[in-house]
């Protein structure tokens, strides 16, 4: 199938990709390259360099992929920035997301596979979280997302769009060749392993004072892989549907870090810190719904060989992309 693919040069977008082409699908990737790397554009994909403001471009590009899905990846995913610069998240995108809903109607494209995230339930009345639970965002970054799910509600009701939307819970891992590099990273697994690189000399822990056992946040992290195949899936489906995507388990912000020093074989001084605001204490996923119903199960279901395939691609590219 050819698939046109949004944000196709960042972390998740540009493993997706991989695995699309590894699978014989045609891909062309619309990214403007502000958060993504030219260096993590696989090079079977076509590329067209542009922006999702400017509605033209899209439908330029959309229209000459001739593709019959979309897969839409492209987005501002800084909760902290969100809180600062709400602009950024409404503009991008909402705004942006809706230019991409406007060329696939005038390109005739009925099919959608959204990158959604599991900030769209901000702090969740228990775990773990299945799709019939409340969103109510605590950030603009989640409320972003959530708005571009409830506009898909209605392209599909009012314009035959079908959709599949994926939140994701904590995405981690790399694949052989495309690995995680955020130009400003907040998150844990790369901030513990560039401490173990020797390029930063320790890790914050935000928040030891949690309701968890051992007081610090607990996530769902799922491998980047395992997320690329419910993608796969999600091309398959008939009918639109919204899918929690994660392992059903969940491991403390102290636990990754005893495990990254286990898989890399070195220390990793910590930094105890108050809590970062708008963490929740536990976000862990029920995906027993994708696997009802696509019969995805996730075949990375313990932090360390995630961990491992992180460390694999650091050790690889100490540096990120730049210089590639
Ligand atoms: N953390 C630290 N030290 C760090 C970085 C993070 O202790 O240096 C803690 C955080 O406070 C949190 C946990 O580690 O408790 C995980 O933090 P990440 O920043 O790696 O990821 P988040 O849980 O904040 O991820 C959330 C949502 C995702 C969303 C992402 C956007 O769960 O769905 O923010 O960046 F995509």
């Amino acid at each position: 199938m050819k698939i046109f693919v949004t944000g196709g040069a960042g972390y998740i977008g540009s493993i997706c990709v991989e695995e699309l082409l590894n699978a014989g699908h045609e891909v062309t990737v619309f990214d403007n390259l502000s958060e993504g790397h030219r260096a993590a554009l696989d090079p079977r994909a076509e590329f067209f360099e542009g922006n999702l403001d400017n509605p033209g471009e899209i439908t330029t590009a959309l229209a000459k992929s001739g593709a019959l899905a979309v897969m839409h990846f492209a987005a501002n995913a800084l909760v902290g920035e969100s809180m600062t610069n709400p602009v950024k998240y409404f503009r991008n995108n909402v705004t942006g997301g809706l230019h991409l809903l406007e060329a696939m109607v005038s390109c005739g494209v009925k099919k959608i596979v959204f990158s959604s995230t599991c900030a769209t339930f901000g702090t969740p009345d228990r775990v773990p979280i299945d799709e019939s639970l409340p969103q109510r965002p605590i950030n603009p970054y989640g409320e972003s997302k959530l708005m571009f799910e409830q506009m898909l509600r209605w392209f599909d009701e009012i314009h035959g769009v079908k959709y599949v939307v994926l939140r994701y819970f904590n995405a981690a891992g790399a694949s052989a060749r495309f690995g995680e590099d955020h130009r400003i990273e907040t998150h844990l697994i790369p901030n513990i392993l560039k401490v173990a690189l020797g390029q930063k000399k320790d890790v914050s822990i935000f928040g030891t004072d949690y309701p968890t056992p051992d007081g610090t946040c607990i996530r769902d992290y799922i491998h980047i892989l395992d997320l690329a195949q419910a993608h796969m899936l999600a091309l398959s489906a008939t009918d639109s549907a919204k899918y929690n995507l994660g392992t059903g388990g969940g491991t403390s912000v102290r636990e990754v870090i005893a495990t990254c020093e286990k898989v890399t074989g070195r220390s990793i001084p910590v930094v105890e810190q108050p809590r970062r605001s708008g963490d929740p204490a536990r976000l862990i996923a029920s995906s027993d719904k994708i696997h009802r119903e696509l019969g995805w199960t996730p075949k990375f279901q313990a932090i360390e060989p995630i961990i491992e395939s992180a460390w694999k691609w650091h050790l690889a590219h100490p540096h990120g992309y730049q210089g590639n």
